[in-house]
């Protein structure tokens, strides 16, 4: 039987009664579906362990997507239409029984169809239950066709080097490398897509994308919620292991990397991992100076009450864990000699934004003193992934009038004023590059193992020394005092979007 990639797709989900699916997966298949995007013939299967008919099912997934979905309340002929294709498989995900009944299920579909359609494998499970699922997929030779059949596993991809490696040798004695799509979203996300188009479809960025005129970069991933009802995951993750090791490092990855020959999904991630590998190794002293941790106490968010982290639920209340971590690190290549990179990631902060925010060193020669230009701050390029989704350009400019007078000025581009389309959700991008066999924005094994070497020495110091005093930093602050401190001898502080900052002191103009 031919496989045809466009025509067919199977797609399991397990864990699909579970909050991944019934939050993002779920309502990212049904845009994708009202969109047009699915193969005609497809059918998802949510795997559970639990006993639920399938009208239950469907009921559960519809209050999924008018919940969540970012097309609204969903229409109700179109979920009519997507239903039917969608099946609850109740199965034990370790019994040997639920594979072979997935596999009569999949043939069944592929003779129906007259097409071996794609198959889609998506592991939204606890880590233990990795192993297991991939065995019985392996032994019931569920994904045996390399070209077409896929896994993707999503984070934590272990939980430090050690294990980051046992579990790519677990899946590559099942699964071929090419099968494998280690799925982090912010590669998904609009604005972080667009970033390479930004770079590399433009002569003027690029051209001064360089240590000559590029002073530092921060990098900063912010949310004003705390850890809610995952206090449990994330006692043994903390923001190192939850936010830098993973989504930080694939910004930097994006900001920082070299042009690929081609869009080649091998291509794009040799120079991922490149930038990765030239992460100059954070010695004792660096980590005692340049790392910052901190943990939330008690206070309030954007006029809302907000318990200490130590009293969320299923939380030590003597938790040394960090709910904040900022980072100086450098990478030792000829493009980025020399010029910091500051990673700032936290929960309960101010407020919820992502940016990469690229400063550019001050003119080699100031003609103007602090009289005609009174604010010199320097040349920035902030690129706002969320929830703004813009990208300023500040710079000078004189202002009118018969006198010399220089303030900063914004250019600005944003989504909202440049497009109508609606802007998908991360996860509708990645399964359907899955569903089209384009892993160029997943992360290969040894990128992962990279990842987890740059974030290894910082683990193993923090293993030795007493934590910090923790709480020490409020809810709706910015983190610890000493994170600012950290950028301050650069001569400059973490840096928000103008609306923020030049707003205030009323120099934006429109
Ligand atoms: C997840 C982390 O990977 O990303 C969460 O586990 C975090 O702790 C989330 O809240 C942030 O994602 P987003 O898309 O809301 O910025």
């Amino acid at each position: 039987m031919s496989t045809n990639k466009k025509e067919a797709a199977n797609i399991v989900i397990f864990g699909g009664k579970g909050d991944l699916a019934w939050r993002k997966l779920v309502p990212a298949f049904y845009n994708l579906f009202i969109n047009g995007y699915l193969p005609k013939k497809f059918a998802i299967y949510g795997v559970h362990y639990e006993k639920m008919g399938e009208k239950d099912y469907e009921k559960h997934l519809l209050e999924g997507i008018n919940t969540f979905s970012r097309s609204g309340k969903a229409n109700k002929s179109e979920w009519k239409k997507f239903a039917e294709h969608v099946f609850y498989f109740e199965g034990d995900f370790t019994a040997d029984d639920t594979y072979r009944r997935l596999s009569e299920n999949l043939n069944k579909n592929d003779k129906v169809w007259k097409t071996r359609g794609v198959r889609m494998f998506y592991y939204s499970v606890a880590p233990r239950f990795i192993e297991p699922i991939s065995l019985l997929l392996s032994k019931y030779e569920l994904a045996g066709d390399i070209t077409a059949d896929r896994i993707v596993i999503e984070k934590p991809f272990g939980s430090d080097l050690h294990t980051a490696r046992e579990l790519n040798q677990l899946l590559t004695k099942h699964f071929r490398e090419k099968q494998i799509y280690r799925i982090d979203h912010y590669l998904g996300k609009e604005t972080v897509q667009n970033l390479m188009t930004f770079r590399f479809a433009n002569i003027v960025y690029e051209s001064i994308w360089h240590h000559n005129y590029i002073e530092h970069v921060q990098i900063t991933v912010a949310e004003s919620i705390g850890v809610g009802g995952r206090g449990n995951y994330y006692e043994q993750a903390g923001a190192l292991k939850d936010m830098i090791q993973n989504h930080l490092l694939q910004l930097l990855c994006v900001t920082a990397m070299e042009p690929p020959v081609s869009l080649d999904e091998e291509d794009i991630r040799n120079k991922k991992v490149d930038v990765l590998k030239a992460v100059r190794p954070l010695t004792k002293a660096d980590i005692a100076k340049n790392v910052i941790r901190g943990q939330y106490g008690e206070g309030t968010v954007n006029g809302k009450k907000q318990a200490a982290y130590r009293n969320e639920k299923n939380v030590n209340p003597k938790s040394g864990t960090e709910t904040f971590v900022s980072l100086k690190l450098f990478i030792d290549n000829w493009r980025w000699q020399g010029v910091p990179f500051y990673l700032r990631t936290g929960k309960c902060l101010d407020k919820t934004t992502s940016l990469i925010v690229i400063q550019f060193k001050p003119v080699p020669h100031n003609l103007f003193d602090s009289k005609i230009m009174a604010d010199s701050r320097p040349n920035q390029l902030i690129i706002s992934i969320q929830p703004e989704m813009e990208t300023t350009l500040l710079f000078h400019a004189k202002e009118p009038g018969v006198r010399l007078q220089i303030r900063p000025v914004e250019m600005d581009f944003t989504y909202k004023e440049s497009y109508d389309t609606p802007v998908p959700e991360a996860y509708e991008t990645l399964l359907l590059e899955v569903l089209e066999g384009d892993a160029a924005m997943f992360m290969r094994a040894d990128q992962v193992e990279e990842a987890w070497k740059v974030v290894t020495p910082i683990m193993e110091a923090w293993k030795k020394e007493t934590p910090p005093r923790f709480p020490n930093y409020e809810p709706g602050s910015w983190g610890p005092r000493s994170s600012e401190a950290l950028i301050k001898p650069q001569g400059c502080s973490w840096t928000l979007l103008p609306e923020n900052e030049i707003a205030k002191n009323t120099i934006r103009k429109k």
